[in-house]
C-alpha cells in the first residue's frame, strides 16, 4: 500500500488520493455555487444542466464516488448529497429572486406622466360654418334644413327657373330620376340650398328669418377649383317693408364680423332667377386690405356671395302675398369663405381627410 499522501502523484491505485481530490472538487464547487448568477429562465436552465443534469458536474462527482474506499464513503456521501442539495437550493433561490425582480419591474409606476389622449380636430368647414351661423343667429336668424335629394319644384321651378334654364342641364345637375317630356317631374341632388327657402316659405308665413347650411351637388370634374359636392349657407328674410338697405346692412355686418371691422363691401349688379334686383357681393381683399395684390388679382376686391330681393314670383309660388311682404335672400359657399380665411389652395383637401391638413386647424374653433 502506498503511503497516505494528501495530494499525490496520481498513483492509479491510491484510493486515498482519489478521496482527497474528490473533496477538493466538492469544496471548489461549493465556492462556485455560492457565486452563481442568473437573471432569466434560460440562464437558470443552463445552470441546472451544467450542475444537475445527467451529464452535469455533480452527477460526474457521484460517478467518482464509487472509487472512494468504504470507510470514507459515509463522510463523502454526505458531502456529495450536501453539495447536490446546495446546487438545487441555489438554483431555486435564483429563480425566486429573478421572478421577484420581474414582478418588481412589472409594477405600475404611478409617478410616470401619462400619455396624452389623442383628440381630433374640427374640420375647417365645420369651424367656418359655425362662425357664420353664430354671426347670423346673433342677428335673430334661425336654422332651417331641407333634403339633399329634391324634386325639380323646390330646386328650380318654384325659384323661377325657366323650363329651359341651363342650370337644369345635365352638365350641372345630378339626376336621380330624369323625365325627358316633363322636366318638372325630375328628381335631383340639390344644386343649391336655395331649395330650403321654398320649403320654409311653403310651411310658414312671414316674418321668416332663416339660414340654411347644407351640402349641395353639381356635376363638375373634380379639380383644385371645382368639386362635385360642396357646402352652402342660404339666408332668407321676409317681412313687411324689407328693403335692399336692410340686406346691405346685414351683409356689411356679416363681412366685418367674419373678416374684421376694417372690411369694406361692394355690391355689383348680377342676375339670379329668384331675386330682383340681384347682386354679387365683394369684400375688400383680406390680404392687402384693398390696395391690390396677386391674391385679389390687383383689384382690391374678392367675391364672396350672391344676393338680392326675393322675386315676387318666388313669394307667390310658395303662397306668400307679394303685395304685403318683401324680403331678401343671399347664398354663400362655405368652401369659398374658408379658402379666403385660411388660404386653402386646393378644394380637394377638404374631402381627402388627410390628418396633416386637418391638424393645421387644431387651434381654430
Ligand atoms: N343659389 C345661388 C347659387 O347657388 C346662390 C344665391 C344667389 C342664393 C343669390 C341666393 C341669392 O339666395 O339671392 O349660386
Amino acid at each position: 500500500m502506498q503511503p497516505s499522501c494528501k495530494k499525490c502523484c496520481n498513483f492509479v491505485g491510491c484510493k486515498l488520493n482519489k478521496t482527497t481530490m474528490l473533496l477538493e472538487k466538492i469544496e471548489a464547487l461549493r465556492g462556485k455555487l455560492n457565486e452563481l448568477k442568473a437573471d432569466n429562465e434560460e440562464a437558470l436552465e443552463a445552470l441546472r444542466i451544467k450542475y444537475l443534469s445527467k451529464k452535469g458536474e455533480i452527477t460526474a462527482l457521484f460517478a467518482e464516488f464509487k472509487d472512494v474506499p468504504p470507510e470514507q464513503k459515509r463522510e463523502l456521501g454526505q458531502k456529495l448529497n450536501e453539495i447536490k442539495t446546495l446546487a438545487t437550493e441555489r438554483i431555486n433561490a435564483l429563480r425566486e429572486s429573478y421572478k421577484g425582480q420581474a414582478k418588481e419591474q412589472n409594477k405600475i409606476d404611478i409617478t410616470r406622466p401619462g400619455f396624452p389622449a389623442e383628440v381630433g380636430t374640427r374640420h375647417p368647414l365645420s369651424v367656418v360654418r359655425k362662425q357664420i351661423i353664430d354671426i347670423f343667429t346673433r342677428l335673430g336668424f334661425t336654422l332651417a334644413e331641407g333634403p339633399e335629394v329634391e324634386d325639380d319644384w323646390h330646386v328650380f321651378s318654384a325659384l323661377n327657373f325657366a323650363a329651359d334654364h341651363p342650370a337644369r342641364d345635365m352638365q350641372d345637375t345630378f339626376f336621380i330620376e330624369q323625365n325627358k317630356d316633363d322636366v318638372t317631374r325630375n328628381i335631383v341632388l340639390r344644386s343649391h340650398t336655395s331649395s330650403v327657402q321654398v320649403r320654409t316659405m311653403e310651411r310658414r308665413q312671414p316674418p321668416i328669418r332663416i339660414i340654411c347650411p347644407g351640402r349641395v351637388y353639381r356635376n363638375e370634374a373634380i379639380t383644385a377649383r371645382a368639386h362635385c359636392f360642396f357646402h352652402q349657407i342660404e339666408g332668407l328674410y321676409i317681412d313687411k317693408g324689407v328693403t335692399f338697405a336692410d340686406l346691405k346692412q346685414v351683409l356689411l355686418h356679416f363681412a366685418q364680423e367674419l373678416y374684421g371691422p376694417e372690411t369694406q363691401i361692394r355690391l355689383r349688379p348680377s342676375y339670379f332667377p329668384f331675386t330682383e334686383p340681384s347682386a354679387e357681393m365683394d369684400v375688400s381683399c383680406m390680404l392687402c386690405g384693398g390696395e391690390g395684390c396677386g391674391f385679389c388679382k390687383h383689384t382690391g376686391w374678392v367675391e364672396i356671395l350672391g344676393c338680392g330681393m326675393v322675386d315676387p314670383a318666388v313669394l307667390e309660388a310658395s303662397g306668400i302675398d307679394s303685395t304685403v311682404y318683401s324680403g331678401y335672400a343671399f347664398g354663400l359657399g362655405i368652401e369659398r369663405i374658408t379658402n379666403l380665411k385660411y388660404m386653402v389652395k386646393d378644394l380637394r383637401m377638404f374631402s381627402e381627410n388627410d390628418v396633416r391638413f386637418l391638424d393645421e386647424f387644431r387651434s381654430a374653433h
